[in-house]
């Protein structure tokens, strides 16, 4: 006789051992077959059982029976124990520890971003024009010549085109599209609504990015941001312009700067007039910023000229407006008086992060 209980029981045993000292998941698989594979062990066992009497052979292929089912239950638990191992060194690998804090010991605390200056100050003055009884409307930045010209009564040949340089853009379309030069064509934008709804009047600011093809220097940026104003009303004057110009520059500025007034050119108003504040930098005494003359030009204004009212409808016996239009940047360069426009694109942390 060849095999016996013995035997069985001992292989049964040492290949349950092996199986349970496998540590990967390629082990095991080794293991499980050196036991119950096709070269294993029990398979080894079963061939001998051809040669033995009836009797015995029932009772060992019952044996072998267990074991095999013994040794299949093992490798079941130690297989599942093995891939829950690895599913958790694999989860450990790409932990994200949401908990971890940073030990400022180790590593300075990272800073926090915040608004733009230029995000400021546009939150800043919408601020105070609400609080004066504007609404705050918006529109393209994409627009079309006519918005940005013929409606403000500029005509194609017209001269003053000469005060705005233009990027025109190539879209292929039939009408001639342009990246605004000012905040202005809004204007035209909010009268057409209001005529459309007949909802006139219109007393709004219009904030946005302006666009003209100049060389940037300390004063001036290719892509820079305007305020729009509008109020289209009955009986307006020049003196509500002027009211209006003067409390915004003292609640924006402070008490102590003033605005003036000085005759100017511009298509779309009549008569037209640059808006001059106080220089912040030497409180109007006179200084290289100002070219000593103790003003500084934030940009222009004026009572809306009735050809405007024209083309978008609006019947200039009725109403009176005024507009006025002034840059953004040029404001934050007067309030923290920064000397150069350009630190504000640089994006410089250390001039950012004073603000
Ligand atoms: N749009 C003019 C400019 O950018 C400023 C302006 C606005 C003048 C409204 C008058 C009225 O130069």
């Amino acid at each position: 006789m060849t095999v016996d209980a013995k035997q069985i029981e001992q292989a049964t045993l040492s290949a349950i051992a092996s199986i349970r000292a496998a540590s990967s998941l390629g082990e095991l698989r080794d293991a499980e077959s050196a036991a119950t594979g096709k070269q294993g062990v029990l398979i080894g066992f079963r061939r001998e059982l051809g040669s033995l009497e009836p009797e015995q052979k029932r009772e060992l292929g019952a044996l072998i029976h267990t074991a095999q089912e013994q040794l299949t239950e093992a490798v079941s638990v130690c297989r599942a124990g093995l891939e829950a191992k690895a599913r958790a060194q694999e989860l450990e690998a790409d932990r994200l520890d949401l908990s971890e804090t940073i030990d400022k010991q180790v590593r300075p605390a990272l800073s926090r971003g915040h608004r733009h200056l230029v995000s400021q100050t546009r939150d800043a003055l919408e601020d105070v024009f609400c609080a004066m009884g504007f609404s705050v409307a918006d529109g393209p930045e994409v627009e079309t010549d006519w918005y940005n010209f013929e409606a403000l009564n500029i005509p194609p040949a017209h001269p003053a085109r000469g005060m705005w340089d233009t990027f025109y853009l190539d879209l292929g379309e039939a009408e001639t599209v342009l990246l605004r030069t000012h905040t202005s064509p809004v204007q035209i934008h909010l009268m057409e609504e209001a005529v459309q709804a007949n909802s006139l009047p219109i007393h709004a600011v219009m904030p946005g990015r302006c666009f003209r093809r100049d060389t940037p220097d300390a004063r001036h940026l290719a892509a820079f941001h305007q305020i729009e104003g509008l109020v289209v009303d009955r009986e307006i004057t020049f003196a509500d312009l002027a009211g209006t110009i003067e409390t915004f520059t003292a609640a924006y500025f402070g008490p102590d700067i003033h605005s003036r007034l000085r005759p100017a050119y511009f298509p779309f108003t009549e008569p037209s007039a640059e808006y001059e504040i106080t220089c912040t930098l030497c409180r109007g005494a006179g200084c290289r910023t100002c070219s000593m003359t103790g003003w500084i030009e934030l940009g222009g204004c004026g009572m809306i000229d009735p050809a405007v009212f024209e083309a978008v409808g609006i019947d200039s016996k009725e109403w009176s407006g005024f507009a006025f239009g002034f840059g953004i940047d040029r404001c934050a360069q007067m309030r923290h008086q920064i000397p150069d426009m350009r630190a504000l694109i640089e994006n410089d942390l250390r001039f950012v992060e004073q603000f």
